[in-house]
């Protein structure tokens, strides 16, 4: 009882796929018998109406466009056509003009989260064109708005993968990526994008600041550095010449006599009583 059921169902719904097939044919053929008599009716009357009708079917585009026919809503075999003359049936052509021509644009400035958390604005310049007018007039509605926002968001997710060391320094890297990103995607529009140039990556003030005082700190550091190295050399120096003086007693004498000679040449109103430093002797070394 239920294989009869069960039988039965399968039959029926292949009868109605055939049945729908069968619609699906007739339709067509009717489809094409109206387009054809249309086309008939319309170029007769463009015979008719000889030579004035000639305004109305001969178009011409310029070098850089092409033109996307519709033939009674279908799409005309042979591709885009142009430049130069192309001819059209007045009543039952339309047809939309492409631009080949390289198109630019700036991208507004992102806001964007590098990976380390900084946040920065970066802004770029896109340059794309129509590689394919068929594809760019079937299957997009408007190409060029398409395009800028997608740029906008493959801008902030491709700098979202960075650190802001190599934001500011692999700028050529990161341009390049966003365009071949970005031209994989607006591949199925009929779009190339031939260039994408980061413009400007600007930092927040407080954190150009703290770069700024980090800078100049370790500058600062690095003089201190310096400043105790020749310290250093100059003690060694001292000692040296220390070592030198004890080795002669008579060369400590020459040395004072000659810090003498130096202060009464400066000092003309001073008067110094020298002292002779063998006195000492015993305290010092004691
Ligand atoms: C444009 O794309 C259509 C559909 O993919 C293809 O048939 C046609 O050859 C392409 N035209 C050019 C110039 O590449
Ligand atoms: C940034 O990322 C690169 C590789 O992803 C890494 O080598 C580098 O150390 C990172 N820099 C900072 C400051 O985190
Ligand atoms: C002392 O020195 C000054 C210059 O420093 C000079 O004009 C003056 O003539 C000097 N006096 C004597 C007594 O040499």
């Amino acid at each position: 009882m239920s294989v009869d059921i069960e039988v039965a169902d399968i039959q029926k719904t292949d009868r109605k796929f055939i049945f729908s097939d069968h619609d699906e044919n007739s339709k067509k053929e009717a489809n094409s018998i109206a387009t054809f008599f249309l086309t008939a009716i319309s170029v007769l009357l463009v015979i008719v109406t000889l030579p004035f009708s000639l305004f109305y079917c001969i178009k011409v585009v310029q070098e850089y466009e092409r033109a996307v026919i519709f033939r009674l809503g279908r799409l005309l075999k042979g591709g885009a056509r142009g430049p130069g003359i192309f001819f059209v049936i007045p009543c039952i052509d339309s047809y939309t003009k492409v631009d080949l021509r390289t198109v630019t644009f700036d991208v507004p400035p992102q806001e964007v989260l590098s990976k380390d958390s900084v946040t920065t604005t970066v802004d770029a310049v896109v340059y794309y064109r129509i590689s394919n007018a068929t594809v760019a007039v079937t299957n997009v509605e408007d190409y060029g708005r398409s395009t800028r926002l997608l740029a906008a968001t493959t801008l902030r997710n491709v700098l979202g993968t960075k650190n802001l060391s190599e934001l500011l320094s692999e700028r050529e890297s990161i341009s390049h990526m966003i365009q071949s990103s970005l031209d994989e995607a607006t591949d199925p529009w009929g779009v190339k994008v031939e260039r994408v140039e980061v413009k400007d990556v600007r930092l927040p003030q407080q954190l150009q600041r703290a770069m700024a005082a980090e800078a100049e700190a370790s500058r600062e550091a690095r003089a201190k550095v310096i400043a105790a190295e020749g310290e250093q050399k100059a003690s060694r120096a001292l000692k040296e010449a220390a070592d030198v003086i004890s080795d002669a007693p008579a060369a400590l004498q020459l040395r004072y006599l000659q810090t003498l000679a130096t202060i009464a040449a400066e000092k003309n109103s001073t008067i110094v009583f020298p002292i002779p430093m063998e006195l000492f002797k015993g305290h010092i070394t004691s």
